[in-house]
């Protein structure tokens, strides 16, 4: 069952929930003649006409766990796995294709599933306000700023809202955090974990977390994500940064084409997952100063790096700059349907809030229950 289209169904049931690790054991919902066609469908599946459990096998090796991941796989992928002929790739797609549905349908179907994809709050209502909700399952979603502007902070904030009900704004499942820069901090869950009044080892448990140290490895490291996202219930996967190792596994010019390659794989690895999963992708970016003519007329002459490809697998993209003391202003800076806009929001030792000058209309109880208030 994927994260993005649960939210009709869990609002039906009780309020009461049990610990979050209950929370993220798949669960039994309602709407279950909805339940065959929604979510990923593991490999075993394609077992029988013609497909053994060999073939099976050799492709779990190869990182696809899923039906989805090799209904939308290229078949010249299938084709680089050893044991995998022509004529087999061709079986195995033709099958897959009969159990996920890859043609055309109705924009109002379409809408219809769109109005069920769950946002996650960010704990901040201003910024949830700001991403039309919070941020999306299903897609890609970028932070980008310089460093101190609070990426690292906000990723450890939706690692935890991520577990709450669907009807808190969290999306009922487990977060798998990358981090290659060395800054993930526990301590920040807890911290957060304690402002929702959650049970802080339970939120541990619930983070799956991995030290990436190569561009390499932190493409593997997304094949064991799927591995275990076909076994139990994430909602959200952060990588923190992206690109930074691709900053230093590539260097000059000479190797820009090979970087911005193997960049590209992982995003589209990346966008496979939230494909195929329905998890929310999280990632940040960090900003480099224009050097061409164009920095002189730009407001601010930082841009993301990453090139046109980061642009392009990026479905939201925000912008995090620095305030005054600890505010932080995050603009939407490309997203495929909300107007570009501001939010501000700042960090604190418990929380990350909005600023106490702030003049926003919010009554002070959704203050306290939504915290327009983001927990750090
Ligand atoms: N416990 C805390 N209390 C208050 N501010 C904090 C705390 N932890 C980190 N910060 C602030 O968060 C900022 C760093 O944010 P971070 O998300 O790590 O930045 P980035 O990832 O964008 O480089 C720093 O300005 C730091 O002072
Ligand atoms: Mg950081």
């Amino acid at each position: 069952m994927s994260t993005t289209s649960r939210k009709s169904s869990a609002k039906e049931k009780e309020k009461e929930k049990e610990t979050l690790k209950a929370q993220v054991q798949p669960q039994q919902v309602c709407a279950t003649e909805e339940e065959d066609d929604l979510g990923p469908q593991l490999l075993a599946k394609l077992e029988g006409n013609g497909i053994t459990a060999g073939d099976i096998k050799k492709l779990q090796e190869q990182g696809f766990h899923t039906v989805e991941s090799v209904a939308f796989a290229p078949k010249k992928q299938l084709l680089t796995i050893k044991g995998i002929s022509e004529a087999k790739a061709d079986k195995i797609i033709a099958e897959a294709g009969k159990l996920v549905p890859m043609g055309f349908t109705t924009a109002t179907e379409f809408h219809q599933k769109r109005s069920e994809i769950v946002q996650l709050t960010t704990g901040s209502k201003e910024l949830d306000n700001c991403c039309g909700g919070g941020i999306e399952t299903g897609s890609i979603t970028e932070i980008f700023g310089e460093f101190r502007t609070g990426k690292s902070q906000i990723c450890h904030q939706i690692a935890v809202t991520c577990q709450l009900p669907i009807d808190q704004g969290g999306g009922e499942g487990k977060c798998l955090y990358i981090d290659t820069e060395g800054t993930f901090r526990p301590e920040r869950l807890l911290a957060v974990a304690e402002r929702y009044g959650l049970n802080g080892s339970d939120v541990l448990d619930n983070v799956a977390f991995a030290r990436a140290y190569n561009t390499d490895h932190q493409t593997q490291l997304l094949y064991q994500a799927s591995a275990m996202m076909s076994e139990s219930r994430y909602a959200l996967l952060i990588v923190d940064s992206a690109t930074s190792l691709y900053r230093t596994d590539y260097s000059g010019r000479g190797e820009l084409s090979a970087r911005q390659m193997h960049l590209a794989r992982f995003l589209r690895t990346l966008l496979r997952l939230s494909d195929e999963f329905g998890v929310a992708v999280v990632l940040t970016n960090q900003v480099v100063a224009q050097v061409d003519g164009s920095a002189m007329f730009a407001a601010d002459p930082k841009k993301p790096i990453g090139g046109n490809i980061m642009a392009h697998s990026s479905t939201t993209r925000l912008s995090l700059r620095k305030g005054r003391g600890e505010t932080r202003i995050c603009k939407i800076y490309d997203s495929p349907c909300l107007p570009e806009s501001e939010a501000v929001f700042a960090i604190n030792q418990m929380v990350l809030e909005m600023p106490r000058n702030n003049t926003s209309d919010c009554n002070p109880s959704s203050i306290l229950l939504h915290s327009s208030v983001l927990i750090l």
